[in-house]
């Protein structure tokens, strides 16, 4: 997905657009550009390929002036990361310019009835399409342009318009991708996200899908496509922080927001449990009529990536301790399948940004079929948090970083919060209740001391730098973890192999890759299946296999067997995912700097796919 920005009022536009951004960043990085319309009405545009800082050595050399601009930071869907590919893309004379963040779907056959009636085009884009229409419908108003061009495009955009020849605004648009208004003192913004203007303003306003926004430097204005009328709607005050999107002392953002984990388990539990009572108090459900949520019989956890990770965590907490049935789908498969919802199926939707479009799209043909929709999202006020009936906010701040580390501390946790929710409506007792919750009071110490490891992890992601294959390997609730290790090497160490397996599924194929070149990291805490894992570490050694362990404090017979062991402190089974995950996303970040690779921003990956 890409980052979209814009500016109207009384400072030089070009200031607040690159450092929107860098804000932006996150969100895609093939290439960047930005489109500024001078005093005396001329509308220059600089782009450029790669980061957001070869776009800046640009600017710094060709002053763009003017207090009327829009940029974009690129993640490809059509269209090589070339320069000619970067937004803004104008129409053929060069007086409009769109920066879009979607996918224009039926863009092929309105390029070819545009190149048809004479339009020439520059780039290879679906998005390119978007500013000729505009032209084609250009009379002397560029909302009115823009509401004629809609008519015809179909798919998913976030999009920003500036003309010369209709100055004094921008005029956006939202379909699917998330789009926000951010109110000044003479100076308006719009942004891909309420990130890019933090230190300008704190008043945001969401727009909603099939909306077009005017925005002037003293005013705004939001119209329904749908119904061509105008809507009112408030701001919402957004607090963030600017040290909440600074790295604060660390290399990389990803090191920061693992190194957050302790505060990420208290940011999410304040407030919500009750360890005296053995409840959980979870405010975002209590709009909800409470023998509804009581009659739930199945539950539904959909995601994405790292999410659907978390999810299979609280498939096993839910199951074990709610005595509820749960399935995890994944969004980009659920939404193309059959499945079998009624009112008492909850479909609960984990999504950091609370834009993937996949869980989005799975969310909305579960609503339609019935069931109760809920949320477990990071980013307040995302799409997926206001098309759900209720939810729970994670509470963890901003995740800049694109390999997704605190999000997912936090979304076991709430899982974890949940599971006793509907326990304690269901059948789990005070006692249980009890254990829970005090062990999850516990849990930022035991972080804290997990992160004690760093220098010790450290020394193993050196160590082992040479190996271009690892099989991460758990059961149970440690089964996700070990396929959240392989990701994450995956996502940051670039060019590193590495595949999660149960560690039982081993000997059914992945074994045969196993010597003295394929490292297995086995997740193998004092649980209830430690002795059968431990024949899986006997079998991986039998061919020879390096083994570093993930164990529990005190077990010193595992050093007979692994070859490096990094120690967690013993706690809850249901538990131990928080703990176990940790050491795993620091070996993974610290392998990746060993490589040389920007852990903050992977190669071909963006933070938040709000593409299909
Ligand atoms: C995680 O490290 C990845 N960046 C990716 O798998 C991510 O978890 C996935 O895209 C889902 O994103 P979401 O949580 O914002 O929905
Ligand atoms: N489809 C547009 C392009 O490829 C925007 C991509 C996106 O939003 O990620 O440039």
């Amino acid at each position: 997905m890409c980052g979209i920005a814009g500016y109207i009022g009384k400072n030089q536009a070009s200031d607040f657009l690159l450092d929107a951004l860098k804000r932006l960043e996150y969100r895609g990085y093939d290439s960047a550009g930005m489109a500024v319309l001078s005093e005396d009405n001329a509308l220059n545009c600089i782009k450029s390929v790669g980061r957001i800082n070869s776009l800046e050595e640009k600017i710094k050399k060709t002053q763009l002036n003017g207090c009327l601009g829009i940029s974009h930071t690129r993640w490809a869907t059509h269209g090589y990361p070339t320069k000619n590919n970067a937004h803004p893309h104008s129409d053929c004379a060069g007086d409009i310019f769109v920066v879009h963040n979607g996918i224009i779907e039926n863009y092929k056959i309105l390029k070819e009835r545009l190149i048809k009636s004479g339009h020439k085009f520059k780039s290879d884009t679906d998005t390119e399409v978007i500013a000729h229409l505009i032209e084609s419908h250009f009379k002397d108003n560029l909302e009115q342009a823009l509401l004629s061009a809609l008519k015809h495009i179909e798919g998913a955009y976030a999009l920003a318009v500036i003309s010369k020849n209709d100055p004094g605004k921008i005029v956006v648009a939202k379909k699917s991708s998330p789009l926000v208004i951010c109110i000044g003192e003479n100076e308006n913004f719009i942004a891909s996200d309420s990130s890019a203007v933090v230190g300008y303003t704190n008043k945001v306003i969401y727009l909603n899908d099939n909306e077009l926004g005017i925005i002037t430097e003293n005013s705004h204005k939001i119209i329904s496509i749908a119904r061509n009328n105008e809507i009112h709607r408030n701001h919402c005050n957004v607090d963030l922080d600017i040290s909440e999107i600074q790295k604060n002392g660390h290399e990389y953002f990803m090191l920061k927001e693992i190194f957050e984990s302790p505060e990420v388990m208290k940011n999410s539990t304040r407030g919500r449990i009750i360890p005296e009572e053995g409840l959980v108090k979870l405010g975002g459900l209590e709009v909800l009529d409470q023998n509804k949520l009581r009659n739930i019989n199945r539950i539904i956890l959909i995601a994405c990536g790292t999410a659907s990770f978390a999810a299979m965590v609280g498939e096993y907490m839910l199951e074990e301790y709610a005595g509820i049935p749960v399935e995890v789908e994944l969004g980009s498969e659920f939404r193309y399948r059959k499945p079998i919802i009624n009112s008492k199926t909850a479909v609960i939707a984990v999504s950091q940004s609370g834009e993937t479009a996949d869980t989005l799209a799975s969310l909305e043909e579960a609503r339609r079929k019935g069931a109760l929709t809920l949320g477990i999202v990071n980013v307040v006020g995302s799409t997926i948090s206001r098309e759900t009936e209720a939810g729970i906010y994670n509470h963890v701040g901003p995740e800049i970083a694109v390999a997704s580390t605190k999000a997912f501390i936090s979304q076991m946790t709430v899982l974890a919060l949940l599971t006793v929710y509907f326990g304690r409506i269901k059948e789990m007792s005070l006692i249980m209740g009890k254990r829970i919750t005090e062990e999850i009071d516990k849990m930022p110490c035991l972080i804290e001391k997990v992160l004690k490891n760093d220098k010790q992890i450290k020394g193993l992601a050196k160590k082992y730098s040479k190996y271009k294959n690892f099989l991460f390997l758990g059961r149970k609730y440690n089964y996700p973890i070990a396929e959240e290790g392989a990701l994450k090497l995956k996502e940051v160490a670039y060019y590193v192999h590495a595949e999660g397996y149960s560690s039982g599924e081993m000997k059914h194929g992945p074994i045969a890759m196993i010597n003295e070149n394929f490292p297995s990291v086995f997740i193998v805490p004092n649980d209830s299946v430690y002795e059968k894992n431990w024949s899986n570490m006997e079998e991986i050694k039998a061919r020879n296999g390096k083994i570093i362990a993930i164990a529990t404090e005190g077990d010193e017979n595992i050093k007979n067997i692994a070859d490096d062991v990094i120690y967690i402190p013993k706690t809850l089974e249901m538990l131990t995912p928080i703990l176990s995950a940790v050491p795993l996303h620091l070996f993974s970040a610290y392998m990746g700097m060993e490589l040389g690779c920007d852990i903050d921003k992977p190669r071909n990956l963006a933070k938040s796919v709000t593409v299909e």
